[in-house]
């Protein structure tokens, strides 16, 4: 499986005339906490139930892949029992991904200054960052060291240990409870039962980098940049075949040929697919470069933007090759609890790899479409539905190389 060639070297960008809300590339290394209030940062500004009617206003939606809506999550963990619990799930398990390590690394007080304005708005008495990047929980118990002493908040870091579903949530909840960091089937979620049993928020690094500006600015300012459905900029991080791999804050709504010319380098291949949302999102063809680059085009257009991570693939690597290989991924990373997730997984991905050997019948062709019907909503977590969209992405944006795959005429270098 492909991965950034160096995620935590390469440089943060800003797409080009914007005001930068997450990021700031001017900086050397971590911004330490007489910087980040010097750029105007922890004071003042919305707070608790009016900080929750401003992120309700803002439409904030989560960056960890599923793009829930923030405030709904708040409302939620609020209406449950103290003690309340918010973990920050800086897991970053995706190969494609670099963007929460990165914000870590570079913006820890951004990112504690947000936790710490959830955590008082929901009422949560504990504040557990699970970090799968030693360096950047490195950064944050820097910054943690430079915060006065008095938080009003217990705090602990936790090493995140465990695969790529060591990510998810009640996998996160576990990991953080000393337990296996696997998935459960839900109910409970975490806002009912979370850590230590506690009602939990479980946010991304990136959401929580956002609550700074909208506290200060209000949901309104915050819409100035992005879409109506969805608001803000987002990190980017872009991989593969472009001039410059790396992580890059953009506005949402721009299309992905925009972005990846104006923070990536450019586009390499001309005619290459695209590995979307970090994997979650399936694979599209060169039709993915007009795309705007916001949760509800995306998802219209059969994909996502998961966590902002777009692979691109090289006019070499065959789609069906480069399916076979996430699938693959897929399969070795399932945590193997659940009947349709430990078989379906392992089953489309040996199919696939008949097909791209040029090895497979009509029977393969047709079982994976099945499949990529049948399984999803079948695991107790969502890795099983990436994968079956995966699937069935290939089959429908790729049917003349997936017929010359079943005919063994592929000629691709990488096939
Ligand atoms: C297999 C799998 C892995 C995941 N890995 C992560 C991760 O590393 N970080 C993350 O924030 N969310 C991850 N998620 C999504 C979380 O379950 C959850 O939706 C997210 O942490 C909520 O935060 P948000 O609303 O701020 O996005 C993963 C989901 C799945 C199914
Ligand atoms: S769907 Fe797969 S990865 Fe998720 S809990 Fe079930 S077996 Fe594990």
């Amino acid at each position: 499986v492909a991965t950034l060639a160096q995620p935590q070297t390469a440089a943060a960008r800003v797409y080009p005339g914007l005001a930068p809300r997450l990021l700031r590339p001017e900086l050397e290394g971590r911004e330490s906490l007489a910087a980040y209030r010097a750029a105007g940062g922890c004071g003042g500004g919305a707070e608790g139930d009016a900080l929750l009617a401003e992120v309700e206003a803002a439409g904030l939606r989560g960056r960890g892949g599923a793009a829930f809506p923030a405030a709904r999550k708040w409302r939620a963990v609020a209406a449950g029992p103290a003690p309340r619990v918010l973990l920050v799930n800086a897991h970053e398990g995706e190969p494609t991904s670099a963007k929460d390590r990165q914000l870590l690394r570079r913006r820890p007080h951004l990112v504690i200054d947000g936790a710490r304005r959830a955590a008082r708005a929901v009422g949560a008495s504990e504040l557990v960052f699970w970090v799968g990047d030693a360096e950047a929980a490195g950064s944050v118990r820097a910054a943690l060291a430079e915060l006065e002493a008095g938080l009003e908040v217990e705090l602990r870091i936790v090493a995140a240990a465990g695969g790529y579903v060591a990510g998810e949530e009640s996998a996160a909840v576990r990991g953080v409870d000393g337990e296996r960091p696997v998935p459960h089937a839900k109910p409970p979620r975490p806002f009912e039962s979370g850590v230590g049993g506690r009602p939990t928020l479980v946010q991304n690094p990136e959401t929580l980098a956002n609550v700074p500006f909208v506290a200060a600015n209000g949901g309104d300012a915050y819409r100035e940049e992005g879409t109506a459905t969805s608001p803000g900029t987002f990190l980017l991080t872009a991989s593969g075949a472009c001039g410059a791999p790396g992580v890059a804050e953009v506005p949402f709504g721009v299309s992905l040929a925009e972005a990846f010319g104006a923070v990536a380098g450019g586009l390499a291949a001309p005619d290459g697919a695209f590995l979307m949302g970090g994997y979650f999102g399936g694979i599209l063809g060169p039709r993915a470069r007009g795309l705007a680059l916001d949760y509800d085009a995306l998802a219209a257009a059969g994909s996502g933007l998961g966590c902002g991570a777009i692979e691109a693939l090289p006019a070499a690597e065959c789609p069906v090759a480069a399916t076979a290989r996430v699938c693959g991924f897929f399969a070795a990373e399932s945590s193997r609890q659940c009947g349709a997730c430990m078989n379906g997984t392992a089953a489309m991905g040996e199919a696939l790899a008949r097909l791209r050997d040029g090895q497979s019948g009509e029977d393969d062709v047709e079982r994976l479409g099945r499949w990529a019907q049948d399984l999803p909503g079948r695991g107790a977590c969502a890795l099983l539905d990436g994968a079956a969209r995966l699937v069935g992405s290939l089959l429908r944006e790729f049917p003349e190389e997936v017929a010359a795959h079943r005919a063994g005429e592929c000629q691709s270098t990488s096939k």
